[in-house]
């Protein structure tokens, strides 16, 4: 078995949910502190030894090309202001041997649609890639959430989703999964329902945003049709995988933040300043202030 090197990740949504900010600047940029939202999950990745990042991306979002390219004229500019020790935050030394690759989804069709078009930048040498849904921002205390599933996808070979435990009234926003406990944090999955009802619900567990799939879910994209919300939706193809192959769930039991909701957003930059020794005593202080 073959490590997996390739990461997708897709970010050509249109951010409604974060409009007017979102109207120039794209969702995965907007910042948790001082660093974008999407390069938490690009350095997850880095992590677990991924070489190639594929972002599927759209023309009106330049500024993700920019961010991860390097930029020599910052580079110098800030050398002749005697500012060189930024040089390593724009230009981090894990970025190094990474490389970047860019593909156009020219019209938003559903996640599906969007890592189905990663297709062309794998070879026969992949046999399971990644996949990072950038808005879901995991802190992990260890282990990371990926790498606890690249670890499951080594032992395995099986395709591997994380999950974690939502309430009723959240369950009509995520993939929910039918499944039988096999240990402690994984499950067999039997079947896998987009957005369902809370009575459609077939258990609390629900899809979070980081997966390694066999190369098989691009032959089940070619299958799906128009699913939840009139898109393609990547949760039908690991369904179509289900037929042929097992598919493992793991627990994710760390902290997690849906930032592509504004709840999310503010309890993730709230945690991460409380976790940041430069800032955390005064942002305590105001918080504090705050509320009494
Ligand atoms: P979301 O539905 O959460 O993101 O998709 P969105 O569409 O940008 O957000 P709202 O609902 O309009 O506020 C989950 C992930 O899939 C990507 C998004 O960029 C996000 O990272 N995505 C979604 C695509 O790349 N293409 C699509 O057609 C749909």
């Amino acid at each position: 078995m073959k490590q997996v090197t390739k990461a997708i990740l897709p970010v050509a949504g249109l951010g409604t949910r974060f409009l007017p900010a979102t109207k120039a600047i794209p969702k995965e940029m907007l910042p948790i502190i001082d660093k974008p939202l999407l390069q938490y999950a690009v350095e997850e990745a880095i992590d677990i030894g991924v070489k190639e990042i594929i972002f599927i991306t759209s023309h009106a979002k330049k500024a993700i090309k920019k961010h991860f390219l390097q930029n020599k004229d910052l580079e110098e500019s800030l050398l002749r202001h005697g500012k060189g020790e930024y040089i390593q935050s724009i230009n981090p030394e894990k970025f190094k041997d990474i490389k970047f690759t860019f593909v156009d989804q020219n019209e938003q069709k559903g996640l599906g649609h969007a890592i189905s078009l990663a297709e062309k930048c794998l070879t026969e040498e992949d046999e399971a890639i990644a996949i990072l849904l950038p808005d879901d921002l995991f802190i992990a205390d260890g282990k990371s959430c990926l790498q606890t599933l690249a670890d499951l996808y080594n032992e395995t070979s099986s395709s591997v989703i994380a999950i974690n435990e939502v309430a009723d009234e959240k369950l009509p926003n995520y993939g929910v999964i039918d499944a039988t406990k096999i240990s402690d944090s994984t499950y067999e999955i039997h079947e896998i329902i987009e957005k369902p009802t809370i009575e459609e619900a077939p258990s609390n567990l629900a899809v979070c945003g980081r997966y390694i799939l066999t190369s098989a879910i691009f032959s089940s994209l070619k299958k799906i049709l128009p699913g939840s919300g009139g898109e393609l939706q990547l949760t039908d193809a690991i369904r179509d995988l289900l037929n042929s192959e097992k598919v493992i769930a793991s627990s994710y039991k760390g902290a997690k933040f849906d930032c592509g909701s504004k709840q999310g957003y503010v309890e993730a930059t709230i945690s991460l300043a409380l976790a940041n020794k430069d800032i955390n005593k005064d942002i305590l202080k105001s918080i504090q202030a705050l509320i009494s």
